[in-house]
């Protein structure tokens, strides 16, 4: 399994996604502070990954902390939590990690828990969430695997595989499970400017896997479309809303818009926990403006001239209208997303 990130004694340890794929090398995070900076550096990037990561943040904090009780832990723990939830604004995984720890932490307070039992009790949840991020991937495959159509081409936008994941994928799950599936699936990989996720990060895990995979430049799409070369798109998500708008990297909005104009289906398949019932729609999404250099330079190369204006979101937000169904650990969602996600909130979690 791609080590994504990985629990040691000594802290976390990740795979560096800046360095891959001609470097296979790894960051150690010893406390949360430099989880924090993992994040932000995008050593460790996708939704799923980044709130796990941030809970092992948190755990961190507790070990590392020297307080003796809950109560004099308390203002080091918001300060923890405060400093995970500012790395990066719009999966809304990272602030339902938080929470579930600070959830956690109010009612071990409650119950008078000592120091000792926090920090236990905070590793065991991290590590929950870990097992609980694979699981999910494992059953967004085998319900999404079984939409994929029996031969033919598939187009991915991003990331949203083992490494955005503690492993398997969310959508790369479903062309995983697929493929498992004995499918004959061929992967187009957006090449996914301005970071890359596709060129390097997909194609890598996929070709580790010995799945068909081809990079393309992210303006070839439409004419692959066109030739009849694409056959269905399937993306992650960072964030999806109540009426089941969402956001995912910056580029999957003009997938959307193809993918409807050549009547090819467009699916999203996230976990749980990247749902976000609290936001109404996508206009609500915070979107992260990430540095300029990101566009401006590649591989330590100006690309750019001086002084000229540079755009530089991370993320857009697709309109539910563009989508076909969102797979979930929880089953398969189809339109209108505001009832059927509401339904399948209230239906009970299966075990
Ligand atoms: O900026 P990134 O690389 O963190 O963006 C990642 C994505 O947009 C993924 O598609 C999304 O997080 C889903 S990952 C399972």
């Amino acid at each position: 399994m791609i080590p994504t990130l990985t629990w040691t004694p000594e802290g976390v340890r990740f795979i560096d996604q800046t360095r891959l794929p001609l470097e296979e090398s790894y960051v150690l995070a010893t406390n949360y502070e430099q989880v924090a900076d993992v994040i932000v550096t995008m050593v460790v990037r996708g939704a799923p990954a980044i709130g796990v990561s941030a809970a092992y943040g948190v755990a961190l904090g507790a070990l590392r902390s020297n307080a003796k009780t809950a109560e004099d832990f308390a203002p080091e723990f918001e300060k923890v939590c405060a400093r995970l939830a500012g790395t990066r604004p719009t999966a809304v995984n990272l602030f339902w990690a938080i929470d579930r720890m600070k959830h956690l932490f109010g009612r071990l307070r409650s119950a008078g828990a000592s120091m000792d039992q926090i920090r236990e009790r905070f590793l065991a949840e991290a590590h929950a969430m870990y097992n609980e991020d694979i699981a999910a991937c494992r059953s967004m495959g085998a319900f999404g695997g079984d939409l994929l159509p029996a031969e033919g081409g598939v187009l991915t936008h991003c990331n949203a595989g083992a490494l955005a994941t503690c492993g398997y994928g969310t959508a790369l799950g479903v062309i995983r499970s697929a493929v498992e599936q004995g499918k004959k699936i061929r992967v187009y990989a957006d090449e996914t400017r301005p970071f890359l996720q596709g060129a390097r990060l997909t194609a890598w895990e996929l070709m580790e896997d010995g799945i068909d995979t081809t990079v393309i430049c992210d303006n070839m799409a439409a004419s692959l479309m066109r030739a009849g070369r694409i056959q269905a798109v399937v993306v992650g998500a960072d964030r999806i809303a109540a009426n089941g708008d969402f956001a995912n990297k910056i580029g999957t909005y003009n997938v959307a818009i193809l993918a409807k104009e050549h009547g090819i289906p467009f699916y999203v398949a996230a976990p749980w926990s990247t749902i976000d019932t609290a936001t109404a729609t996508g206009d609500a999404i915070p979107i992260e403006e990430r540095n300029p250099v990101e566009v401006t330079h590649h591989g330590g190369r100006q690309l750019t001239p001086n002084g000229v204006g540079i755009c530089n979101p991370a993320f857009d937000v697709t309109p539910a209208s563009y989508v076909t169904a969102i797979i979930t650990e929880r089953g398969v969602l189809r339109a209108p997303f505001a009832e059927s996600l509401q339904k399948m909130a209230s239906d009970p979690v299966p075990a």
